[in-house]
């Protein structure tokens, strides 16, 4: 097994995310992408090299690519394979490789390219442990380059109608991104602090997902894998009977609701814009 497993992400579930998370990088994050712009104006920007970590099939890039007014030049980088074969990726440079080398791929950077170079992900700093974390912290400060990292979950979750159990699952869930010394739902301020106490500006603005009866499919599948990452916290457990009973029944509930379409949820996650000083 390897270290990485527990991070992986299925392909469908990428794809069913897409629209989501573009319609809350739209509503809550344009502002971020303006400040970037900006700073990439006022340090001469005629092209730009981003480098996208933790890429997947390529939704992020998909996403900045129609935004950024530049020619751009994109390097994606991500621990699975087989992400880095999708056709989303076009004429991307494709490295196999965890977050904790991209201060290597910076550096390599820094001594070919002429045009700025931008730090970007989506989706993925609750997924990595923490001294990956401070890896990318390290990364951006030595390398002084512009970053925006978006879509990280900060654990705060809003389901209507509320359920005497949702507290249960909120705690069991968070705790399963809390495995493997990852910072899952504290992993923006783990990474802000750092930053900050490197000298970096940090702004930061909320992205929530609006999951209603218009996405349906994306809200009964992510509170599949909510339920499923609850489960197998709570098997891990000292005493999981109670907890399981709990699990089921409110998973019925929801599944009820769900079918009539009377469940709507908003998902919080927070997107980042570093600016070097
Ligand atoms: C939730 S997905 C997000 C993918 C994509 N950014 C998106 O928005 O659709 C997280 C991605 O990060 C990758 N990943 C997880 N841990 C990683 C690590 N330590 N280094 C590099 N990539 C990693 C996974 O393989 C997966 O493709």
């Amino acid at each position: 097994m390897s270290p990485h497993d527990g991070a992986r992400a299925a392909e469908d579930w990428l794809t069913l995310r897409r629209a989501a998370d573009s319609q809350a990088r739209d509503r809550g994050a344009s502002g971020l992408l303006e400040l970037l712009m900006q700073h990439l104006e006022a340090h001469g920007a005629h092209a730009v090299v981003v480098v996208d970590v933790g890429a997947g099939t390529g939704a992020n890039r998909v996403y900045l690519q129609a935004r950024l007014p530049w020619p751009q030049r994109w390097v994606v980088v991500d621990v699975d394979p087989r992400h880095l074969e999708h056709p989303d990726h076009g004429d991307a440079t494709r490295v196999e490789a965890e977050v904790a080398t991209v201060g290597h791929l910076l550096a390599d950077l820094a001594a070919r390219e002429t045009d700025p170079v931008v730090l970007t992900c989506a989706a993925l700093l609750d997924v990595l442990p923490t001294a990956e974390l401070e890896a990318l912290a390290g990364a951006v400060l030595r390398h002084r380059v512009p970053a925006l990292l978006s879509l990280t979950v900060t654990g705060h979750v809003e389901l209507e109608p509320a359920d005497p159990d949702d507290d249960l699952v909120r705690r069991l869930f968070d705790d399963h991104q809390r495995r493997r010394a990852c910072a899952g739902p504290e992993a923006a301020a783990v990474l802000t602090a750092l930053l900050e106490a490197g000298g970096a500006r940090v702004r930061s603005a909320p992205t929530p997902w609006v999951l209603d009866a218009d996405r349906s499919h994306l809200l009964r599948r992510w509170l599949d894998e909510r339920l499923a990452a609850a489960v197998e916290q709570a098997i891990a457990s000292p005493d999981p009977a109670d907890h399981l009973r709990a699990l089921t029944a409110w998973h019925r509930r929801r599944r009820v609701q769900l079918d009539s379409g009377g469940l709507a949820a908003r998902v919080h996650h927070v997107d980042l814009l570093v600016l070097p000083h």
